[in-house]
């Protein structure tokens, strides 16, 4: 069983549930989202995060609301007008537009909830029970098509990834680095960078379990075989999607790793890869906020640079989302909005409250979760600058990897999105 960030009962009476992102690693706590102003909030607050996640977590907070609305059980804020189907619409369009604005960055959201505003517009319904299993059937599709999606996802990063290393002629054990958390907690299930990670590691096991019950010359043969020894995952300053989520899923599926802070990428590569003895970093794997039609790609802060430090040390770098996170309508990377997090986000972190006394994470009493608090890292007064993601330069991306495959750049150095979509 992987972790699950979103809960759905998908008939009456709907139900959805998320992981309260903000919490973990140290509490494990869902918490209930009845409507379409609850998934805002928990959006813009981070309770769930991650591209595909907040997409998926808005749509189906549409079809929660109005369950709840047609059930008589709504406490929210919107007094549908029942009696007008063209009230009614333009009723739902105006929350709609306004969840958009929860995280301007990701596309997918904007991308999910412009196709629901579209239902809406085209649909022939004259009653909300009409409409309400048009608008259910796309959000439990966007769910299924995106878990589904993340297993291509990862099985074609991990097939191009050993091919590429086969070309080079590499042989053995090697390592891959990861920024952000792309896991099962930033998706409906399994990942989409991560993914790839857990596809490479799916891949060694196999291959341990078989060499280990082998007769030595067939072990000698095999230690020949290119596969991941260890993921080395970014803190990922300065919310820690890294060290707080990366981290826990990768405890969780038991993949070998070592975290590391921001700053220890370039001296960890320059160490690791002159050692004989260590299995070298070979590949680096980010996921996406939104790719442009040129392929420049907005991530986690931390990403760009993160490139131009594999690209100084010859390390693949892999870019990896499912086509709901391509924005062929914006041309250039310069033209992303980048979201600017609140101040407090950089100032402090979240940490588990440990007992002195026994060295553990403390837990409340009844429920048994850790507690969490929050710990101050910044002197009061300072100004702070907390842009949540950077635009990494197409120039820096050998592949990007989709449902569809990997594609890479041309002899010019361009990539061709818009050949997805034919
Ligand atoms: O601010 P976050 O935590 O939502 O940022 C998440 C990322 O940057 C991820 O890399 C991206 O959304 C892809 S998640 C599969």
């Amino acid at each position: 069983m992987s972790l699950e960030a979103i809960k759905f009962t998908r008939s009456a009476p709907y139900e959805l549930t998320i992981l309260d992102q903000l919490l973990l690693p140290y509490t494990s706590k869902y918490i209930t989202i009845n409507t379409i102003v609850d998934a805002y909030n928990a959006i813009k607050l981070m309770q769930v995060r991650g591209a595909p996640a907040i997409a998926i977590v808005g749509t189906l907070s549409v079809v929660v609301e109005l369950s709840h609305f047609l059930n008589g059980k709504f406490q929210g804020q919107a007094h549908y007008d029942l009696q007008n189907i063209q009230n009614l619409k333009l009723q739902i369009i105006e929350r709609l537009r306004f969840l958009i604005t929860s995280r301007p960055t990701a596309v997918n959201l904007a991308n999910a909830i412009n196709e629901v505003i579209e239902i809406v517009i085209r649909s022939q319904a004259t009653s909300v029970d009409e409409l309400f299993p048009e608008i259910l059937k796309f959000a439990t599709d966007l769910y299924d098509d995106d878990f589904k999606n993340n297993f291509k996802l990862g099985e074609n990063g991990k097939a191009w990834i050993l091919n590429e290393l086969e070309k080079d002629g590499f042989k053995g054990d090697f390592s891959i680095l990861t920024i952000c958390n792309t896991g099962s907690l930033a998706t409906s299930g399994y990942g989409t960078a991560l993914g790839v990670v857990r596809s490479l590691w799916s891949h060694s096991k196999e291959f341990q379990t078989a060499s280990s019950e082998d007769e030595p010359a067939t072990k000698k043969a095999k230690s020949d075989v290119i596969k991941l020894s260890k993921c080395y995952p970014l803190e990922t300053r300065p919310y820690n999607q890294g060290s707080r989520l990366t981290a826990y899923e990768l405890v969780y599926e038991k993949i070998p790793s070592q975290l590391i802070t921001d700053s220890m990428v370039t001296y960890l590569i320059s160490t690791l890869n002159k050692d004989p003895n260590s299995p070298p970093i070979k590949a680096c794997v980010v996921g996406a906020d939104r790719i442009v039609r040129n392929g420049d790609t907005a991530n986690k802060i931390g990403t760009f640079q993160l490139s131009l430090i594999c690209a100084k040390f010859g390390i693949k770098f892999l870019v990896v989302a499912p086509k709901t996170t391509i924005d062929l309508n914006t041309v250039h990377g310069d033209d992303i909005v980048v979201e600017q997090r609140p101040a407090i986000e950089f100032q402090n972190v979240s940490g588990g409250i440990i007992d002195p006394q026994t060295n553990q994470v403390v837990r409340d009493q009844t429920t048994g979760f850790a507690i969490a608090g929050k710990v101050g890292v910044a002197a009061p007064g300072i100004e702070v600058w907390n842009p949540s993601f950077d635009v990494t330069p197409h120039e820096y991306i050998d592949g990007i990897v989709t449902e569809d495959g990997v594609i890479t750049k041309d002899s010019n150095g361009d990539f061709d999105l818009v050949s997805l979509f034919n």
